[in-house]
């Protein structure tokens, strides 16, 4: 049935307020409207980043169809589209590149002016929603709400994709490998032989990990709370594991000693102002890079000494790896392709969408790296 143009009635998971259960309900998605893709997701992944939405910890208004790793076959498309047609693998995009703004214009920029991470409308550039649930409007989560069997996002928000793609795999290059990867290769430019930490080892650690592994780093130090993590990371490249809640002295002082006077770079992917300031004082003092991934709660500061500010090291945040997000998605999925990337190993646990509260307990329980949902 041509559905195109037509509103379609599906299930999706609705977030009706902050800490509350996800609610699957019948939605109803309204067609593009111009610039706009409604694609029918095949699969999406959960990232750490949906469950701090669900907390509270990022602004976003409520209610909400949170999700936003995701891959899928466009439906139909809104008048002005040309980079994709109905039928096209796509994966949604956190971070849009409208090829237009000062950032995407600048060889450097990655983080697109029509963006909607930092702040967050929860609409889409027209100002206005395309979800509806028993009367009311529901708002978009970063513009790429993926917990739907249909979404609608704009054309700058999508990367088409080679139609080869297994769609069950590569939803986790739409978000988690992307921002951790790049993170190491494209933002850092980890170098041969260098010594690298990465506190945090969820599906983003993971990725820096691999990321500092084809880097050459002679040594990758893994940090997490959850012990649970380390097996994998193992497997990933990780040469040494701390658990800080077993140390009897700060994160930083221990690593400071383990590298004889700290890492060349250091990343954080756990998403905590006390995470990253210890990573800040991991690096070597005079050439060390301490890379912020992980997103701390939106009100929370980072307090630093000023004055070992001087002595060279550098603070770089980096989103979604720096990325020129509808350049180099593309590319990292052929990559996949290609057998120059393995992602594999980062999916270990796949579930249908029904099952999505399973999926969301295994989250809160630390067990999978990414879990992925099949539509
Ligand atoms: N910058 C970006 O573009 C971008 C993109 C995606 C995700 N993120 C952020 O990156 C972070 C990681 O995402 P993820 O999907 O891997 O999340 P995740 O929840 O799967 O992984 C986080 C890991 O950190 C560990 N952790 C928690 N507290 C810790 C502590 N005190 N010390 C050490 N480890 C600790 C957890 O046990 C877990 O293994 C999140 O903050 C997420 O919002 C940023
Ligand atoms: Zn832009
Ligand atoms: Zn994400």
């Amino acid at each position: 049935m041509d559905t195109s143009g037509k509103t379609i009635s599906c299930r999706a998971a609705v977030a009706w307020a902050v800490g509350q259960p996800l609610s699957l309900e019948e939605v109803q998605v309204e067609p593009p409207r111009a610039g706009e893709v409604r694609i029918k997701m095949a699969s999406t992944s959960i990232c750490g980043t949906d469950a701090r939405v669900l907390k509270g910890w990022l602004p976003l208004p409520f209610p909400l169809i949170p999700g936003h790793e995701g891959a899928g076959t466009v439906e139909s498309v809104g008048p002005g589209v040309t980079s994709v047609r109905s039928g096209d693998l796509v994966l949604t995009l956190i971070i849009p590149q409208c090829r237009e703004c000062q950032a995407c214009l600048h060889p450097r920029g990655s983080f697109c002016d029509k963006q909607d991470v930092l702040p967050s409308s929860g609409l889409m550039l027209d100002g206005s929603s395309r979800f509806f649930c028993r009367g009311h409007s529901i708002y978009h989560s970063f513009r790429a709400s993926t917990f739907t069997e249909f979404t609608v996002v704009p054309e700058i928000s999508v990367a088409k994709i080679p139609a080869a793609a297994p769609l069950d795999r590569v939803c986790l290059l739409s978000c988690g490998v992307p921002t951790g990867y790049g993170a190491a290769v494209h933002a850092a430019q980890v170098t041969p032989g260098s010594t690298c930490v990465v506190i945090g080892l969820g599906g983003v650690g993971s990725a820096i990990i691999l990321g500092c592994k084809v880097s050459g780093a002679a040594r990758i130090i893994g940090v997490d709370i959850n012990e649970d993590k380390f097996p994998g990371a193992r497997k990933l490249g990780v040469t040494d594991v701390l658990n800080p809640g077993r140390l009897s002295r700060p994160l930083q002082e221990e690593i400071q000693e383990m590298t004889g006077g700290g890492a060349d770079f250091v990343f954080e992917a756990a998403g905590l102002p006390e995470t990253l300031l210890a990573a800040w004082e991991s690096c070597h003092k005079s050439y060390g890079t301490c890379l912020a991934v992980g997103l701390s709660p939106d009100d929370s500061k980072l307090v630093l000494n000023a004055t070992p500010i001087i002595t060279g090291h550098t603070l770089k945040g980096v989103c979604l790896g720096g990325y020129k997000t509808r350049d180099c998605v593309p590319q990292m999925v052929s990559d996949y392709l290609q057998g120059r990337l393995d992602i594999d190993p980062l999916v270990t646990h796949q579930l249908p969408f029904a099952k999505l509260q399973e999926a969301m307990e295994l989250y809160r329980a630390g067990k999978p790296i990414r879990c992925v949902l099949l539509f």
